[in-house]
C-alpha cells in the first residue's frame, strides 16, 4: 500500500528539501532517507494562503482565458457538467468557500487541525487519493468533501443557460439579493447584462472589485467581450431584508439564498445575521427579501431562486408569490448527489423555481 502511494503521488512542494543518491553501500542510512523523502513528500501544508494555491492554482491568466471561454460558448448548447466558467470564479471566490462553516458546521481549516487521521475511513480515503495520483493537499480536501460537505458555488454557465432562456432586459438590471460566490455575477457579465448583488458578506467586497476591474478594465481589449460592453457590477453590502428594491431597476431576480436547519443556516457565512431558529430565519430574512424584490420586480420580469424543495413548499406557503410559471432541474454533479435526507439511497434532487410577472 505504502509502496502505491509513494510510486504515484504527486507532491507539488518539498521537493527541493528531498535528498538525493543516498550512499550505496550502506542500507541502513538508506532506508532511513527513503523514510524521510517520503514523509517529507507527504507533510501537509499549515499556511491557509499555501493550502488554497495548492488545492486550487488558478493563475489570473488561466481565469481570463476560461471567462473567454464563457464567453463564447453557446447557449443552446450548453452542457451542464461542462466546468467551463469554474476557474474563474474559483480564482475570486475559492479562498471564501474553504473558510465557511460546511452543512457539518466545521470549516475546512479548523478540520485540519482536528485528529483527522486517527479516523480510520478518512485516513483510508485520504491515502487512496494519494493512490490515485492526487497531490497531498488535494488528497485531504476530497476527505473533507466527502465527509463534511462541499461548500458549491453556483455555476457561472448554469446562470449563463439560465440569463439565455429568460432574456432580460440590457436596459434593466439581474438582481440577486445573496450573491454569494460570484458565480450569478460572471454569468451576467459574460452576456454583457447588468448585475446588482446584495450580500452581507463584506468580506466579499475586494474580490467582487478585483473581478470587474480585471475584466472591464485590464482585459477590454479582447474584442468579442469589448463588443458586450457591460456596465460594471452594483454590489451592496447590506442585509437584504432592509433594502429599499424600489431604488432598483431590475426585470430579473435570481438568487441562491442561504438555507436554514431547525436550529442552525446549513453554512455558515462571514457577517451573517443570527437568527434563532428556521422560523425566525424565514420571518426575519427571506420572507421579507422575497416580497421586497417581487413587489418592485418590473412587470414581465422574472422571478428565479435556487432552492431545495421543503424551503420551496415553504414559500408556497407563505403565499408571497403567485402560482409557479416553470421550475428546472439543476444538474448536481453525481459524486455530491447521494446524501439525501429522506433516504440515503436516493439521489438528492435540487430545482431552480421561476415566477413571472405579469
Ligand atoms: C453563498 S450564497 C449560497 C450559496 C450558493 N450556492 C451560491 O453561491 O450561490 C448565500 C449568501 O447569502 C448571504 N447572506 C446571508 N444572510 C444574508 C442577508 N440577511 N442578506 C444578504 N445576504 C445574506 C451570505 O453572506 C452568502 O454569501
Amino acid at each position: 500500500m505504502v509502496m502505491t502511494i509513494r510510486k504515484q503521488a504527486k507532491p507539488i512542494h518539498n521537493r527541493s528539501k528531498r535528498k538525493s543518491n543516498p550512499t550505496p553501500n550502506n542500507p541502513k542510512t538508506n532506508k532511513n532517507k527513503t523514510k524521510k523523502s517520503i514523509s517529507e513528500r507527504h507533510r501537509l501544508l499549515t499556511n491557509k494562503a499555501d493550502i488554497i494555491s495548492a488545492i486550487k492554482n488558478i493563475s489570473k491568466e488561466d481565469a481570463i482565458a476560461d471567462f473567454d471561454k464563457l464567453c463564447g460558448t453557446n447557449c443552446k448548447t450548453i452542457n451542464p457538467a461542462s466546468k467551463v466558467g469554474n476557474d474563474i470564479m474559483d480564482h475570486y471566490f475559492f479562498r471564501h468557500r474553504i473558510e465557511t462553516k460546511s452543512k457539518r458546521g466545521i470549516n475546512y481549516f479548523d478540520w485540519i487541525k482536528t485528529d483527522w487521521k486517527k479516523n480510520e475511513p478518512e485516513y483510508r480515503l485520504y491515502k487512496v487519493n494519494l493512490a490515485h495520483g492526487k497531490t497531498p493537499e488535494k488528497a485531504r480536501y476530497g476527505v473533507f468533501r466527502l465527509y463534511y460537505g462541499a461548500v458549491h458555488g453556483f455555476k457561472p454557465l448554469i446562470a449563463r443557460w439560465l440569463y439565455c432562456k429568460y432574456k432580460p432586459n440590457t436596459k434593466h438590471a439581474i438582481l440577486d439579493f445573496s450573491a454569494g460566490w460570484g458565480g450569478r455575477c460572471i454569468g451576467a457579465l459574460s452576456l454583457g447584462l447588468k448585475y446588482i448583488g446584495i450580500d452581507t458578506n463584506t468580506d466579499l467586497r475586494g474580490d467582487y472589485d478585483r473581478l470587474t476591474r480585471d475584466l472591464l478594465q485590464t482585459h477590454t481589449s479582447r474584442t468579442s467581450y469589448k463588443m458586450l460592453a457591460p456596465p460594471p457590477p452594483e454590489l451592496v453590502f447590506k442585509d437584504s431584508a432592509t433594502i429599499d428594491y424600489s431604488a432598483y431597476d431590475y426585470d430579473m431576480v435570481f438568487t441562491s439564498p442561504p438555507y436554514f436547519k431547525k436550529n442552525r443556516p446549513t453554512e455558515e457565512y462571514a457577517h451573517m445575521p443570527q437568527y434563532t431558529s428556521r422560523e425566525d430565519f424565514n420571518t426575519r430574512f427571506l420572507f421579507p427579501a422575497i416580497e421586497g424584490a417581487w413587489t418592485h420586480l418590473k412587470k414581465g420580469g422574472v422571478f428565479v431562486l435556487n432552492v431545495p424543495m421543503d424551503v420551496y413548499d415553504e414559500i408556497k406557503g407563505a403565499k408571497i408569490l403567485p402560482p409557479l410559471f416553470a421550475k428546472h432541474p439543476l444538474y448536481i454533479q453525481p459524486r455530491f448527489a447521494k446524501g439525501n435526507p429522506t433516504g440515503k439511497t436516493e439521489q438528492y434532487k435540487e430545482y431552480i423555481y421561476v415566477w413571472k410577472k405579469i
